[in-house]
């Protein structure tokens, strides 16, 4: 176990003990899972900063895996508050809200939680979607609405200003939330997930795949100190858009 590994376990028991204190005070699950933070940069190595991100703009980065791939997002608008989310297993827990100074910015793990499509170097089916688009929800009516994640694989929509929850399609829970801090100067970290998440799913049956792309041997590699984030429009060569 090297030392991220073991921060990442130390700071899990913490959290698990938060998340019992919290249910045992309100009957609910808090599901939340400290991992070791994460600063990221562009390409070059640079602190990316809330300001230099454009409004609704989406870029992908790595975390808390090197082989587990996030939408770092700017909304248009605030989203009006916290959601309160389940997962797939029962557990409730509440979506923090945008950070930043007018509070667009945020973070989701971009594995659709159907059959974990996500976004690869030669294609990625799973996309953010800033503008409006007309879609129908899970009850048959029909919408049409903006800030919206899709997976154009069988066509689930996640609405990313309440928490990545669930508007339509076959996925079982919302996107993992990846909660994030801004520090004195600036610069975003990730430094930590809400909600359920499938990472051991994934890195079962992605991880050889995205280790390859990552160019690193072990697929169950923590995130670095830092991370790349990409504009998705350049991360994968096609985007499928639905
Ligand atoms: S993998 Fe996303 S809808 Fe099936």
């Amino acid at each position: 176990m090297d030392r991220r590994q073991f921060s990442h376990l130390c700071a899990s028991l913490l959290a698990g003990a938060a998340a019992l204190d919290a249910a045992a005070t309100t009957g609910k699950q808090a599901s939340v899972d400290a991992w070791p933070a994460t600063a990221l940069t562009d390409s070059l190595g640079t602190p990316l900063r809330f300001q230099d991100l454009a409004i609704g703009s989406s870029h992908v980065f790595h975390y808390p895996y090197r082989t587990t791939p996030c939408f770092l997002i700017r909304l248009n608008a605030a989203p009006d508050g916290g959601a309160s989310l389940t997962d797939r297993a029962g557990n409730q827990y509440t979506w923090q809200g945008g950070a930043g100074d007018d509070q667009t910015l945020v973070a989701f793990s971009a594995i659709c939680t159907h059959k974990m499509s996500h976004p690869a170097k030669p294609i990625s089916h799973l996309n953010f979607r800033s503008n409006a688009k007309q879609i129908t929800k899970r009850d048959g009516t029909r919408q049409t609405r903006a800030q919206l994640i899709t997976c154009c694989s069988e066509y689930s929509i996640y609405d990313a200003t309440k928490g990545a929850e669930v508007i339509n399609g076959p996925a079982t829970q919302p996107l993992t939330s990846i909660v994030l801090d801004i520090n004195a100067d600036g610069q975003i970290l990730a430094t930590g997930t809400r909600g359920g998440h499938i990472y051991d799913e994934f890195l079962q049956k992605f991880g050889l795949r995205q280790s390859m792309e990552q160019g690193i041997a072990d697929p169950s590699q923590l995130a670095d100190a830092t991370t790349i984030a990409v504009p998705a429009a350049t991360y994968s060569k096609q985007q499928i858009l639905c």
